[in-house]
Order: C-alpha cells, then sequence, then structure tokens
C-alpha cells in the first residue's frame, strides 16, 4: 500500500511538471492551415486511395484528423466518469490517491476542451460544415454501466494507444511534412496522457488486490467495448464520407464508395484497436496485473489485426 501511495505521488509530481494551459497551446482564434496534412497516413490511409487526385486526398486527410480529434473529445466522456468515481471512492480514505485521480479528471476536461477548440477552429476554416458523432453523453452512460475494472483496461488500450500514435506517427516520422500545430497538440495531449496510463494500472491493481475473481469478467466486457467502440468508429466513418463528398463537390459512384469505406474503416480499425492492442505498453501492463489479461489480448487480437 505504502508502495502504491508512492507511485501515485510520483503521478502528481509528473502531471504537475508537464502541466499545459489550454489558452497557451490552442488560443480561442487559432487560424487551421489547411495547405497542410494534419494526421500521418498511417493513421488516415488516404494516399492509397488512387481515384481521388492529391488535393481531395488532402480534404480527406484533414476530415480525419478533424475526426480523431473529436472522438478523443467524444471518448473522453466516459474518461471524464470514470476518474471521478474513482476519485469519489478515496473520500475520507487516501487523500494522495484521491488527489492524483482528481488531476486525471480535470485534465481529461481540459482534454475536451482542447478537442472542442480544436473542431471549432476547423469548422470555421474548413469550406465544408463537417459532420460529426453527437452521443457522447449515451455512450458513456452505456461504457460506465460495465465494472471499473472493464473500462480500466478499455481506458488503458485507449491511452496507451493514444502514445503509440504519438510515438510512432509523429516524433519518430521522418518522411512526412505535417502540420505543426496538430503535432504540437497531439505532444501535449501525450504528455498527460502518460500520467494517466500509470493510474488506469494502479486503480486496476487495487481492484484485483480486493477481487480476484472479477478479472474474467471485466476482461469479457472489455471485448464487449471493443466491439461497440468499432461501431462508433464506422458511425464516424459514415459522416467523414458524407463531409467528403460535399467537399469534393461531386458523388463517388458506388463503386468508389465501396472502396472508401472499406479502405477507411481498415485504417480506423487498425489505429483504434489494432494497434492499441498491439501496443508493447499495453501487453507488458496487462502482463503485470494477470498472465490471463495478456492472453486474452493476444487472442482477440486476429479478429482486429488487419496488416
Ligand atoms: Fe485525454
Ligand atoms: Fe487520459
Amino acid at each position: 500500500m505504502q508502495n502504491q501511495t508512492l507511485e501515485y505521488q510520483s503521478c502528481i509530481q509528473s502531471s504537475e511538471k508537464v502541466s499545459w494551459r489550454l489558452d497557451e497551446l490552442l488560443p480561442r482564434d487559432t487560424e487551421l492551415d489547411f495547405s497542410r496534412r494534419f494526421l500521418s497516413d498511417a493513421l488516415t490511409g488516404t494516399e492509397a486511395i488512387g481515384f481521388l487526385n492529391a488535393e481531395e486526398r488532402l480534404l480527406l486527410n484533414q476530415i480525419r484528423s478533424n475526426s480523431y480529434a473529436h472522438l478523443f473529445l467524444f471518448l473522453e466522456e466516459y474518461a471524464v466518469a470514470l476518474a471521478s468515481q474513482r476519485a469519489g471512492l478515496e473520500l475520507h480514505g487516501n487523500a494522495i490517491h484521491m488527489r492524483a485521480l482528481l488531476r486525471f479528471t480535470e485534465e481529461e476536461l481540459k482534454h475536451q476542451q482542447l478537442f472542442s477548440r480544436y473542431t471549432g477552429a476547423f469548422a470555421r476554416g474548413f469550406k465544408v460544415a463537417p459532420a460529426l458523432l453527437d452521443n457522447q453523453v449515451e455512450v458513456a452512460r452505456a461504457i460506465m454501466a460495465k465494472s471499473h475494472l472493464g473500462v480500466l483496461i478499455f481506458n488503458l488500450h485507449l491511452e496507451l494507444m493514444t502514445q503509440q500514435h504519438y510515438l510512432e506517427t509523429v516524433r519518430s516520422n521522418k518522411t512526412e511534412t505535417l502540420d505543426p500545430l496538430f503535432c504540437n497538440m497531439l505532444k501535449h495531449h501525450w504528455l498527460e496522457e502518460a500520467q494517466h496510463t500509470r493510474l488506469d494500472f494502479l486503480e486496476a491493481q487495487k481492484i484485483l488486490e480486493q477481487q480476484p475473481e472479477t478479472l474474467e469478467a471485466a476482461l469479457a466486457e472489455y471485448s464487449e467495448l471493443l466491439q461497440a467502440l468499432r461501431g462508433t468508429l464506422v458511425a464516424q466513418l459514415a459522416l467523414d464520407l458524407q463531409t467528403l463528398e460535399k467537399a469534393v463537390g461531386r458523388t463517388f459512384t458506388d463503386a468508389e464508395r465501396e472502396e472508401l469505406h472499406a479502405s477507411q474503416e481498415r485504417s480506423y480499425v487498425w489505429g483504434f484497436i489494432g494497434m492499441g492492442m498491439k501496443a508493447p505498453l499495453f501487453l507488458s501492463r496487462l502482463r503485470a496485473l494477470s498472465p490471463v489479461a495478456e492472453q486474452h489480448v493476444l487472442a482477440l487480437a486476429p479478429t482486429y489485426y488487419c496488416d
């Protein structure tokens, strides 16, 4: 318990060290540079679509990048609920644990504001109004109907995936020239997510110490949550393609629409599900919780790997 408290204390210290202010990172009146690609092709898969010209591929890259920012806002709706409920459980308990979890909560609320400000700037500058999912509260409630352990494992997946995205497609990307503003936003998101992943792990460990028998059901819930996430991604993809059609000013043929949908679904599923399951740190954290947890993810992975 003492060692765990030191870990929570260390999360607070790291969080204080890297903390940033929203108005400095993304001032309210920011204008985006639409001459550039925002996200790497590794996460948007737009360059391989042969029937789109270069300008149309750039538009799709930007639509996907805006949806990426929006999906974090969308998913952080449940993360706020999770972190605040975990913090509430420490009321009159361990104040250091509670403080670390309250910082986690506050940071997720700040991230939601960041992504909302970004999508606002995007909507002001893009040639058409982008269509985005708006049922985040309903989805957050459905996610939070699962056990805390199931949701913590799902959250660990998403937060380590965020890190993986930044490290693989931004920090070590020497081949693409991407929009510096978008890269900077991903960097600062990642800097704070690093502490969240540690807290997800510590909280999952806390539950497992008291109720080891709940692991199996939590892993089944993790699988259900991935399936539901896939549904959310496909729903956003349908909206992305509507936005693209408006932005390019022509109607795609059935064959073109089919190709776009199939390739973009692969890209979404790989980016948000495959890359998360494959993240080495996710697998090693699961192994540290229980070898059974790692085995569960390894057995499930082929359903989602599309590379
Ligand atoms: Fe976040
Ligand atoms: Fe987070």
